[in-house]
Parts: structure tokens; C-alpha cells; sequence
């Protein structure tokens, strides 16, 4: 189906699985402040996208599908079902300590002949917390009035609250982590929460930084971002605000979902080749999502968005669509060294914008990412969930919100 139309829809494929994942984030939240209860689990009353674990349990399917293959052929027998949820019940032991109500003790997922292993549906749920926990912070950061069409938590609850709850959410989807008792997972998605911060601060800092010197190996790392690839030319030994911008653009997003399947992959038992599969599927996806995100800032409205829309320019941030119409318009380049902070220049940048190739530019680089993504998940062996994470690539780059 490269010709576009879904074949799959992700979410029938998953079933009731997506749909408990906040009913079991909920119980993973309980504290014994009911303030703190509140705010922590405010975002989560509000319908998300839930993109994050739907991800995760996709890839989960996916390849465990291939481990299951890969370890038949070589005759060694997986771990089975009870096996993991032995291993995984033992750590629940503790979760009673607090967690009063017992019927959370040991959640009971929907039966499903699908092979996601239960450690995989936890991972599903730390990711949407840790990524529930930034976006706390982010309209703090942010000073966003209004989020998923609902006043943001810092403005329902202030800034000081807002910011302990995304804390407590980080603190708890830490414990719940710990739990799974595997070093490896818990290395990639505490380095996510390190990636997510440097992401931000290289978005505060935006304008200072670009073109700035960096270390040899960040600049072959940013290099292997770009599009078109760095094969002919030797890594720079300085960012351009294109390079600079793409860096940004993977720790704030693509490092959560490129580790989080990587994760997915490392608890299925996926050999190297599979989880560096699920981790590039993961990181282009990534970047074409927020990609996508930041050209929605200038197509979409906030009704449709349910949060503001050109808010990238009113917060003095060049993202993708600015980038491409300063290569048509050498003026952009002025209000983008500005921060657009002078009356007019969010009017003017605006015009520009509209008035260049810069957000069909934009779709095209998501769209190659969705094809990159495409090729890596294809090398898996085919499977519904394997064509379902190809199907999605349509979703990340159709949306509207
Ligand atoms: C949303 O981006 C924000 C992020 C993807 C990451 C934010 C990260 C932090 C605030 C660092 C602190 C991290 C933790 C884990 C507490 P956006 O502002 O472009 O999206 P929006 O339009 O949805 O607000
Ligand atoms: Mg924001
Ligand atoms: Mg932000």
C-alpha cells in the first residue's frame, strides 16, 4: 500500500490494549495527596493521541514476531508468556507498598491471542508518562494557555503545582522502570529524559547557538540526520540552523520513540539487527512527527490543534517552514536572528511563509523520514503489526492535530 489509503487501522489491531494503558497509568499514580492525584492525572482525562505506546505495543508485536522466527531457527526456545510474567509479578510485590487499592496489584490486561508481553505494555505506559511529564513542563516553559482543548495545567492548577506533577509523573514512571529489572531499558529511557531536556535547552538558546562549534562526534551524528546523508561530504565542524534545528528536533522527540522501540525490541529478546531496526524506525518517525507538528503551527487552527496555533513564532522559534522560505527569502534571516521579537516580524515571517515553498518543503522532509522509517521496518519479517507500523507512517504525516 505505498500508494497511501490504510490497510491496517493500528488502533482495531491493538484493540482494548491501547485503551487500558491510561486506566493502568492512573493506578501507577496513586499517591496519598489528592492534589497531587489530580494534577498528575489531569492530562491524562483529556483524550491524547496515545501515538507513543501505540508505537511501542506495535513494535512489541512486531518483533517479537521476528525473535519468535529468529530463535526457532536457531532452536532455542523463548521465554514464555509465564515465564516474563513471573518475572514481572515478583516486582508487583512492592508496588503494594503504595498502592492501596489491591485490584491493581496485579494489573489484568484484556486476553489477547497477540504476543505483547506484559513488560512491553508497562513500557507502553512509562513512555506516555515521561512524555505526559515534559509536556507539564513544556507549557510552563511554553506559558501555554490551552491544551487537547482544555485550559493547561499551569493555568488550571499554577506554575509551582504544574511542575511538581510532572516531577511525581517522572519519579513514578522511574519506579515503575525499575521494576522492569532490565539495565539495558532502563539506560535507553533514562537517557530519553537527559535527550529530552538538551532538546529543550537547544530550542531556548535557538538563535545564540546556531552555527556554533560543535565536538566532531555530535557533528557526524547530526550529519546521519540530514536527508540526502552525509556520505559525500565530511561531517561539519559547524551546525547550520538546518542541522541544528534537525538535532534539536531528535532529542526533544525522535530519542523517546526511537529508544522507547529499541526498548520494545530489547524486552521481546530482539537480537542487535532487530532492536537497530526498531530504533531507526523510531528516530525517523520521530522526526517526521514533530516535523509534521511544526508545520501544523502554521496550517492548522487552534481548534483543531486544541492548543495554539503559530505559537512557534510568537515563542521568537525558527522552525522547518521559516528555515526553507529564508533559502527563497534572504530577509527571514533577519527576524529569525531577532527572534521575531519586533512589532510585526510574527506578521511579516508569516507572509513570507505563506508566500514561499517553505510548508510543502516541509512535507517533503516528513515524508522522506516516513520513507526511511518505511525501509528500516520493512527489513522485518512480514507480520499485521509490521505492516500496521508502515500503515502508520500515513497517519503521522495526514493528520490535522
Ligand atoms: C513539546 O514540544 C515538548 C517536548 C517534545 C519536550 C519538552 C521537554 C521538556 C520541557 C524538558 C523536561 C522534560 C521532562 C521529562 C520533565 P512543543 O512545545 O513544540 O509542542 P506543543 O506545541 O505540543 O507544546
Ligand atoms: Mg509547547
Ligand atoms: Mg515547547
Amino acid at each position: 500500500h505505498p500508494k497511501g489509503g490504510s490497510v491496517i487501522n493500528p488502533r482495531e489491531l491493538l484493540g482494548q490494549d491501547l485503551t487500558v494503558i491510561t486506566e493502568h497509568i492512573r493506578r501507577l499514580l496513586g499517591s496519598g495527596h489528592p492534589v497531587l492525584n489530580t494534577i498528575s492525572a489531569y492530562y491524562f482525562q483529556q483524550q491524547g493521541k496515545h501515538i507513543r505506546p501505540l508505537i511501542v505495543l506495535l513494535m512489541s508485536m512486531a518483533a517479537n514476531v521476528t525473535a519468535q522466527t529468529q530463535s526457532a531457527a536457531k532452536g532455542v526456545v523463548p521465554a514464555s508468556r509465564e515465564d516474563i510474567d513471573r518475572a514481572i509479578g515478583d516486582s508487583e510485590i512492592v508496588f503494594r507498598d503504595f498502592m492501596k487499592d489491591s485490584s491493581a496489584v496485579s494489573p489484568s490486561y484484556p486476553s489477547s491471542d497477540l504476543p505483547i508481553l506484559d513488560s512491553q505494555r508497562r513500557l507502553a505506559e512509562i513512555t506516555e508518562m515521561i512524555h505526559t511529564a515534559s509536556l507539564l513542563h513544556d507549557d510552563v516553559i511554553d506559558e501555554s494557555p490551552t491544551r487537547r482543548n482544555n485550559p493547561s495545567a499551569h493555568a488550571a492548577f499554577g506554575n509551582k503545582m504544574a511542575i511538581l506533577a510532572g516531577d511525581f509523573l517522572l519519579a513514578r514512571a522511574s519506579v515503575a522502570l525499575a521494576r522492569l529489572r532490565n539495565v539495558e531499558v532502563v539506560e535507553l529511557l533514562a537517557t530519553v529524559i537527559s535527550n529530552l531536556v538538551e532538546g529543550e535547552f537547544m530550542q531556548l538558546r535557538n538563535s545564540q547557538a546556531a552555527d556554533a562549534d560543535v565536538k566532531p562526534s555530535v557533528a557526524a551524528r547530526v550529519a546521519a540526520l540530514m536527508v540526502g546523508g552525509s556520505s559525500e561530504s565530511e561531517p561539519s565542524v559547524k551546525m547550520t540552523k538546518f542541522e541544528y534545528y534537525l538535532e534539536k528536533t531528535y532529542l526533544k522527540t525522535a530519542s523517546l520513540i526511537a529508544k522507547s522501540c529499541r526498548a520494545a525490541a530489547v524486552l521481546g529478546g530482539g537480537a542487535e539487527e532487530v532492536t537497530q531496526i526498531a530504533y531507526d524506525y523510531g528516530k525517523n518517525l520521530g522526526l517526521a512527527f514533530q516535523i509534521v507538528d511544526d508545520m501544523l503551527d502554521f496550517v492548522s487552527t487552534a481548534e483543531e490543534l486544541g492548543k495554539p496555533a503559530a505559537a512557534d513564532l510568537n515563542l521568537g522559534l525558527a522552525t522547518a517552514p521559516v528555515l526553507y522560505a529564508a533559502e527563497e527569502y534572504p530577509e527571514m534571516n533577519e527576524l529569525i536572528e531577532r527572534k521575531f521579537n519586533q512589532p510585526g516580524d510574527v506578521e511579516q515571517a508569516l507572509d513570507l511563509v505563506r508566500r514561499s515553498d517553505g510548508v510543502k518543503a516541509t512535507m517533503d522532509l516528513a515524508v522522506s523520514y516516513c520513507q526511511r522509517a518505511i525501509d528500516e521496518i520493512a527489513k522485518l519479517p512480514e507480520s499485521p503489526a509490521r505492516n500496521a507500523l508502515i500503515d502508520l507512517t500515513y497517519t503521522v504525516v495526514n493528520r490535522k492535530k
